[in-house]
């Protein structure tokens, strides 16, 4: 086993930062350096404005940043003094090509190893960190294969990341297991041990588990497949429930209590988003395409329709209730993140309500604590996300600077993020600043125990997988609405 003195970590973006910031705070005798190619990034970690949110992650950079820990442009440097390279690079899906939509592009992975194997010296446990497709490491291990010269040795390990955004830096510190991936061979379980005695500093040996690569590999892909899939079996349920007149919230509740099916994931909602499902579920479906698992394809493609299902199912809501049409009606956007306690935007189900509604003219009026204008603006504006250029955005999309603006004079709110602070707002002073009727549409099930007084209010309150109690719907009724809306048209992803 080699006794660790320098960790290197490739990628200082949402896993790379706060990995490696729990690292440093929990083995203080390691010198943990995290290099980006990003320099305004790296600037921003050495900063008071940490460049990504995550509760409690400044706390831990602020006790180590200078001491063991380190944010660095100086990538060689780092790369020659590390014994563990961690690769947290980004994996985005290819958007074009081969597998286009479908498989992720490893340009990134692939642009590290080669500069790994150019500047490297000695021996290196290099760590595949970011989720990647089966058999990323083989390919990883190839090119450092071709590319070595006399004095250097590799080995290369899968250790996925389960953190989850929002509740990292919790995650990190008690993971519910670490999993390491390596090789057989005495060289490949030599690296294990290595990379495992890092987190024994705080994980028990009991929660570290370890597999062969391809294993480990899968495992990540299927984690968040299963977690995905979970999501998408509540939120069909959440469609019959608003047909029928059965509450998802008590279906949930219902059936979690089986402990063989526990109640964790089971919140119905607007639909999925964030930097992993989607991407991985389609992965694990391009794998099978390419493996020739037809079926077993179209089994996890079902979990991304059903999520594509749910943001037009909640778009349809809006806009039949609004009469069949939004056409340069008022709506407040409240939350543009894809969860709480972050202000990561990727594959937010935010982005594609908001398409929906902006294809049929909808003026929004967009709130969120922690994502910029900028942000919102570029994910709105972003070709693969809607049909419209910037100019279109700009003149239907207005970003508030708190909920009180985006609902004055709004014909409707939809909660789109369960934002804790959307449970508390001042739900009497919004009523008496909007247009009449005035609708809420809870897309997260964040206001449950205020419905019967905002109700009284005057407000129309439609949720998330619950028929409204003021106009009840019928199944008549809302194949009639269904049959009336809008066509929309399908999102490229
Ligand atoms: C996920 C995995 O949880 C994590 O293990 C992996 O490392 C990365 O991907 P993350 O995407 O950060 O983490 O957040 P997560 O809490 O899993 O939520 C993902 C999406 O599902 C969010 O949009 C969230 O709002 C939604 N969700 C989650 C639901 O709609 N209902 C639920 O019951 C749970
Ligand atoms: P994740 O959510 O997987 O952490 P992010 O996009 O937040 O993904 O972060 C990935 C980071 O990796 C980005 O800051 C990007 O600049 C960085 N990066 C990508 N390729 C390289 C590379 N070859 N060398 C150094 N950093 C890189």
């Amino acid at each position: 086993m080699v006794h660790v003195k320098c960790i290197c970590c490739i990628g200082a973006g949402y896993v790379g930062g706060p990995t490696c910031s729990v690292i440093a705070q929990m083995c203080p005798e390691i010198a943990v350096t995290v290099v980006d190619v990003n320099e305004e990034r790296i600037r921003a970690w050495n900063s008071d404005q940490l460049p990504i949110f995550e509760p409690g992650l400044q706390e831990v950079v602020e006790a180590c940043q200078g001491v063991n820990l380190f944010f660095s442009s100086d990538i060689d440097k780092a790369v020659r003094e590390a014994d563990i390279i961690f690769i947290s690079v980004n994996t985005p899906t290819k958007t074009f090509g081969l597998g286009k939509r479908r498989a992720a592009d490893l340009k990134y992975i692939e642009a590290c190893a080669q500069h790994i194997a150019e500047v490297a010296t000695g021996y290196k446990v290099v760590v595949e960190k970011s989720t990647v497709p089966v058999r990323a490491a083989e390919s990883i291990q190839r090119i450092f294969n071709a590319n070595t010269k006399s004095n250097l040795s590799f080995q290369v390990l899968s250790n996925p990341e389960f953190l989850a955004e929002g509740t990292a830096i919790v995650d990190l510190k008690n993971p519910d297991r670490v999993l390491i991936g390596g090789g057989e061979t005495v060289e490949g379980q030599r690296a294990v041990m290595t990379l495992s005695s890092i987190y024994e500093h705080w994980v028990p040996k009991s929660c570290i588990i370890t597999t062969s690569t391809w294993s480990s590999e899968l495992s990540k892909l299927a984690a968040n497949a299963f977690l995905a899939q979970r999501i998408s079996s509540i939120n069909s349920i959440s469609a019959l429930c608003e047909v029928t007149g059965a509450d998802v919230e008590e279906v949930a509740h219902a059936i979690g209590t089986d402990q063989r099916i526990g109640n964790r994931f089971l919140k119905a909602s607007v639909g999925f988003g964030g930097s992993c499902f989607q991407k991985n579920v389609l992965n694990l479906v391009y794998l099978c395409e390419t493996l020739n698992l037809p079926e077993v394809a179209q089994y996890w493609q079902q979990v991304i329709e059903i999520n594509e299902y749910q943001h037009r199912m909640f778009a349809s809501r809006i806009i039949s209730c609004l009469f069949n049409t939004v056409t340069d009606k008022k709506i407040a956007l409240l939350g543009f993140a894809f969860k709480k306690d972050t202000g990561d935007t990727r594959e937010s189900s935010s982005i594609h309500i908001s398409k929906y509604l902006m294809d049929e003219g909808a003026q929004l009026h967009i709130y969120d604590p922690k994502v910029k204008k900028e942000q919102i603006m570029q994910d709105l504006s972003h070709s693969s996300t809607s049909m419209d250029g910037p100019e279109r955005v700009l003149s239907l999309v207005s970003i508030a600077s708190d909920p009180y603006e985006a609902c004055d004079n709004a014909h409707a709110i939809a909660i789109c993020t369960e934002w804790d602070i959307f449970k508390e707002l001042d739900y009497e002073k919004i009523y008496k600043a909007m247009l009449k009727p005035a609708f809420i549409f809870d897309g997260r099930r964040i206001l449950d125990s205020l419905h019967d007084w905002l109700q009284q209010l005057g407000f129309q309150v439609e949720t998330i997988g619950k028929i409204s109690q003021r106009i009840p719907f019928t199944a008549s009724a809302i194949s009639k609405l269904d049959l009336q809306a809008p066509p929309l048209k399908k999102i490229k992803i």
